[in-house]
């Protein structure tokens, strides 16, 4: 049973390709909890049970490593790879050179022992030398496994990796310790070394951290050719191993990979500085050997960096579409990973404060993949004349509407709405946006003018005050330019309710919020005409419903609205309500010249769907929301009562009239559990 756990365990944290739902993996889990419980003769550390950690540690006792953890040389310039090639073509006496290529993930070192295929004893890096030994962190991590199969190479093994977040990971759990008023971690890989060196493993625990193979560490290196088919055995062995690791001959295919790896830097999971190159052959490995702290067979390429410092000319205030103001601080130019940083972002007023951040500091901005550049801390501050002193504006840099923060929030806003042009043509490009009414053809540079021209005041007009004749005053509009933006405008015209909800542009409304509106509403007059005020009083108890049943948002058997708070639903309805926006919702669905929304559920057939389903009765462990939203989120329709086309009656107790219609007409009755296999949920 702990096999087929750590199996399930791997298959979800390591290969990404899970076999068994959740609520599977927690009802063996469970089981394998109670079983551990009534026969503790058989408890074991490397069981699945023990990675939730254990009693706090006085201090990490420390650990020699039999093998040295190195650092590696270093390289910036393809002319320092150049070198590097050319003196390890020179030791060995060879004209070309394969090298194993990877990641060099920005993360944290560790070895992790294994005896006779169980997993013994991890270790930081520490001075390379000696280590600190936080096991029992290292238990907790989902994708290090506790216990390797029988094989001659495991009765003795070193395995040597990095320890990380996924950015992902890391911006969730930000976001939490921010909640809780705890301290934020400054980068994933601050936060991976705080989270491994908390000597309560319980908390460790909690954290989704991730683990990385890059090697062995010992002598048992002799057992392969290269390391290449090191890896592949590591992989075997159920150590996650980088995708994106390859094999790459000579100067230009490092440097291939070099530039393949740079353009997909944004897009990994975790961060990471650099690539690393390594002579594939073990054999060279070990002839060519070590100089001082480092092996000569191995050099790491870094990117630029992505922190720079730089000055601040001056902090001024941009106005987004929902109104919020952003301080933001124009700097003197700098390149950052790369690309010419000239902005950065100070959040909200309170960060900036936090900060202290004043015109003519010297800053540390710091740019990630395609985030937007951020201020991230003073490196020294300038003359700091008072009248540099920053302030929020009282009245809106663009329409002098009054700007008001309300109680709670971090943000201020501009109270201007759709009557600040700043606001208006940020609501019209998220409108246009590709994942909203994908309006393709209409960008910043044509709404800036049809605004400016007061030919486009809301969405709404897109549908009905746009003609040629009209778009042929605009700069630079051909003729046929005119007629694709008008084709565009013309496919958009059918939208599905989620888009659409989406475009809408209400603020904390995403897309994922959108979505879950749309399969819980169908249609847009449900969503405007619900009782708001009651859906979030309400929400405590939904929350707590799920929590007990341990439902997820994504879980068709949650309660409906799952995945969105009181605030988002308070904003919601202050949104519906604004007598301007419903006047533009209205023109925007107007029969006449507006959009045809398709209807959520039709919108998303599932596969085998189709059914027509008639609920009666109670049953015993879900609602008859908690059952409609099964049933729907499978692709069938739910109807109120039964006639010839009904397929299916599923009955709990004291089912009425509709249960006897049911048996009358002979359509085929099941109870709760017949349900569940029918849909494949049990
Ligand atoms: S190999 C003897 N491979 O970089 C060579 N190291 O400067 C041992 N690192 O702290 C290192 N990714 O943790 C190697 N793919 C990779 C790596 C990697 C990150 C780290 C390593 C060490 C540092 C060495």
């Amino acid at each position: 049973m702990r096999s087929e756990i750590e199996r399930h365990n791997r298959l979800y944290h390591v290969k990404d390709a899970p076999q068994i739902t959740d609520a599977e993996y927690d009802r063996l889990f469970r089981e394998l909890v109670e079983l551990e419980k009534s026969h503790p003769e058989l408890a074991s550390a490397e069981s699945p049970t023990q990675r939730v950690g254990g009693e706090p540690l006085p201090e990490f006792p420390s650990v020699r490593h039999r093998v040295p953890m190195l650092s590696l040389g270093n390289a910036f310039e393809e002319d320092e790879v150049r070198a590097f090639d050319k003196r390890v073509r020179e030791a060995l006496g060879v004209d070309e050179v394969e090298y194993a290529v990877e990641p060099k993930f920005d993360g944290l070192a560790i070895s992790l022992g294994y005896r006779k295929g169980v997993f013994v004893q991890g270790a930081t890096r520490g001075d390379g030398t000696t280590g600190e030994d936080v096991t029992p962190n290292l238990r907790t991590v989902r994708p290090i496994p506790l216990r390797l199969p029988k094989a001659a190479d495991t009765e003795d093994l070193e395995v040597r990796g990095e320890v990380l977040y996924y950015t992902r990971d890391f911006e969730k759990l930000n976001e939490r310790q921010r909640r809780a008023g705890e301290k934020e971690f400054a980068n994933p890989r601050n936060g991976a070394a705080g989270s491994l060196r908390l000597l309560d493993s319980r908390i460790t625990a909690q954290r989704p951290l991730r683990f990385f193979a890059y090697g062995v560490g010992m002598a048992a290196k002799a057992r392969w050719k290269t390391h290449s088919e090191m890896l592949d055995r590591l992989d075997e062995l159920g150590f996650p191993i980088s995708k994106e690791r390859g094999i790459a001959r000579g100067v230009n295919g490092l440097m291939d990979f070099y530039k393949k790896i740079q353009t997909r830097r944004d897009q990994l999971p975790y961060a990471i500085d650099g690539v690393v190159y390594k002579v594939n052959r073990l054999d060279w490995q070990e002839r060519l050997g070590f100089v001082s702290r480092a092996p000569r067979f191995a050099l790491a390429h870094k990117y630029p960096a992505e922190e720079q410092t730089t000055e601040v000319l001056k902090i001024e205030v941009q106005v987004g579409r929902t109104g919020v103001l952003t301080p933001v601080a124009r700097l003197k130019p700098v390149e950052v990973g790369g690309v010419t940083v000239t902005n950065a972002t100070l959040h909200n007023e309170d960060d900036l404060r936090r900060k202290d951040v004043w015109a003519g500091d010297t800053v540390v901005v710091r740019r990630a993949g395609d985030v937007i550049p951020e201020v991230v801390r003073v490196q020294a501050p300038g003359a700091r004349r008072e009248e540099d002193r920053f302030s929020m504006p009282r009245a809106c840099p663009v329409c002098q509407s009054p700007v008001v923060r309300l109680e709670g929030e971090a943000a201020a806003r501009c109270t201007g709405g759709l009557y600040c042009s700043a606001q208006r043509k940020q609501a019209l490009q998220h409108f246009v946006g590709r994942r909203a009414m994908d309006i393709e053809g209409v960008g910043e540079k044509l709404i800036e003018q049809l605004v400016d021209r007061g030919m486009v005041e809301s969405p709404a007009d897109l549908y009905s005050r746009l003609d040629k004749e009209s778009l042929a005053g605009i700069e630079r509009m051909a003729d046929k330019s005119a007629q694709n933006v008008l084709d565009s405008i013309q496919h958009s015209r059918e939208v599905d309710l989620a888009r659409f909800v989406f475009a809408l542009g209400m603020p904390g409304v995403g897309e994922e919020v959108a979505k879950i509106l749309a399969r819980h509403f169908g249609e847009l007059q449900a969503l405007l005409d619900a009782d708001w005020p009651a859906l979030a009083a309400g929400k405590e108890s939904i929350r707590k419903e799920n929590a007990k049943r341990k439902r997820k948002a994504e879980d068709p058997l949650a309660v409906p609205l799952e995945g969105i708070g009181p605030e988002i639903m308070e904003s919601i309805e202050k949104f519906i309500h604004e007598p301007h926006n419903r006047k533009i919702i209205a023109r925007l669905v107007d029969p006449a010249h507006g959009v045809r929304i398709k209807r959520a559920a039709a919108a998303r057939p599932a596969a085998g769907g189709g059914k027509t389903f008639v609920l009666t009765g109670t049953l015993a462990n879900m609602s008859r929301d908690q059952a409609r939203a099964l049933i729907e989120s499978k692709g069938h329709k739910v109807a109120g009562s039964v006639s010839k086309k009904t397929d299916y009656v599923v009955a709990g107790a004291e089912a009425g009239s509709k249960l006897e219609q049911a048996r009358t007409l002979g359509v085929e009755v099941l109870d709760e559990d017949d349900l569940r296999r029918l849909l494949g949920t049990d």
